[in-house]
């Protein structure tokens, strides 16, 4: 456990949110616990990440104890434990891409943004590898959907497609200009 009880997410919780949060569970009435995994989607949205506080709160919310929690966090890689970089690239290296070239691409991205290509997530549901000034991120992720227009990325929520090494540079630049 590592938060800092001054900075505690569920001592965050704006309004908006946990009313979004209490009507998102009136959607499974057999079984609280269903909520789970749409709950964590609002937290990380609303918070960029998920901490201590966020799991143990969840759980408390859903009659679960936090490592019911806990282990969906850790399970699913889009789920994060630490903030990640203003900016999100998630590279797809799932068959078509990889085959159309997306682990070059992503080392392409990694050096237009600024992100230590051989940085090691240090363990589950950690946040992905992020330029030092917190600007960037960038991951890989499995299928987006859109193999026929491969290699695909998905910046934040905008999907790039047919996307070729030589564009990227410019890619960041715009998106470092905001
Ligand atoms: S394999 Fe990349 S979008 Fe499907």
């Amino acid at each position: 456990m590592t938060s800092e009880a001054t900075s505690r997410q569920a001592d965050q919780i704006p309004a908006d949110l946990l009313a979004e949060i209490e009507e998102r569970i009136t959607h499974y009435p057999v079984s609280k616990r269903s909520a789970s995994l749409p709950l964590l989607h609002l937290w990380q949205n609303h918070f960029g990440f998920i901490d201590d506080s966020g799991i143990e709160w969840i759980a408390t919310k859903l009659e679960l104890t936090p490592v019911n929690i806990y282990e969906l966090v850790t399970f699913y890689p889009w789920f994060r434990r630490e903030a990640a970089g203003k900016t999100i690239i998630r590279v797809c290296r799932t068959l078509a891409c990889a085959m159309a070239g997306s682990y070059g691409l992503r080392e392409k991205f990694c050096e237009a943004a600024g992100v230590d290509v051989h940085h090691e997530s240090h363990g589950f549901g950690h946040a992905p590898p992020t330029s030092p000034d917190g600007k960037f991120s960038v991951e890989f992720v499995e299928c987006l959907a859109s193999c026929g227009t491969a290699p695909v990325c998905l910046i934040n929520d905008e999907l790039y497609e047919s996307v070729t090494p030589e564009e990227v540079p410019s890619i960041v630049k715009e998106l470092a200009a905001g």
